[in-house]
């Protein structure tokens, strides 16, 4: 009975605790979830107040998926299409545990780096560091097979503005809230992030709940 009691009083806390994103098997992204497509355009929006409650494991797997996973295993083409199928947009997520790679083939998270950086992401809006997660969106220039550098930024412009899209649009769709953002600290995140110098920082998406 005294451990009945002590597990009940435990238990709220215990289930408020968010899980760790370290190490987290992904689950297979819910493919049936959402609002249709034309109401989640109309309620999308930039948004302004943020929640700084965790997302849950299952948001974040949908959401990593949604961003640019695959799409079509026959081919390994994405949510989000490419110039040229280039794929060098490269997905990050960072949270108060550190920054992680989204690996579509895997749908796993890579744990690349320790530690609390949103503030970086946040730079000199520093209020966004509330945001229980950023997606980082950046692009690695040498994945295209062709053109200079002023052409793949061109086009890894549009891509990221791409999957910026896929993100808001999951967003208004699911009941989340995201802001595009060029602002972050750019400098100090590509040397946190060990980028390569053809790997630049494109946008980022502080979500919450
Ligand atoms: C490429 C891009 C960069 C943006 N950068 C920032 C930013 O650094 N900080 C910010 O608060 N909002 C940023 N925004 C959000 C815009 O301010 C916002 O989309 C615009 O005010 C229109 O509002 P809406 O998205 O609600 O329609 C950015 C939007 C885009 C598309």
């Amino acid at each position: 009975m005294r451990t009945l009691s002590i597990l009940l009083i435990l238990l709220p806390a215990i289930s408020c605790q968010a899980q760790s994103l370290i190490g987290v098997t992904l689950p297979a992204p819910n493919k049936e979830r959402g609002l249709t497509v034309m109401q989640a355009l109309a309620l999308r929006a930039s948004a302004t107040d943020m929640d700084t409650s965790m997302l849950s494991v299952n948001d974040i797997s949908d959401l990593l998926w949604a961003t640019v996973g695959i799409n079509r295993e026959e081919s390994g083409k994405r949510t989000a299409p490419t110039a040229l199928n280039a794929q060098e947009i490269n997905l990050y997520l960072c949270s108060a545990e550190g920054i992680f790679l989204y690996l579509p083939k895997e749908h796993a998270l890579k744990l690349i780096v320790t530690g609390d950086h949103r503030k970086e992401v946040a730079g000199r809006q520093e209020k966004a560091a509330e945001a229980p997660i950023f997606l980082i969106l950046t692009a690695d220039l040498r994945r295209f097979p062709f053109g200079d550098d002023e052409r793949r930024k061109l086009w890894a412009a549009m891509d990221a503005g791409i999957a910026s899209q896929n993100i808001s649009i999951f967003c208004a769709g699911t009941g989340l809230s995201t802001r595009p953002r060029a602002t972050m600290n750019s400098e100090t995140l590509h040397e946190l992030m060990m980028l390569d110098e053809k790997e630049i920082l494109m946008l980022n998406h502080p979500v919450c709940n």
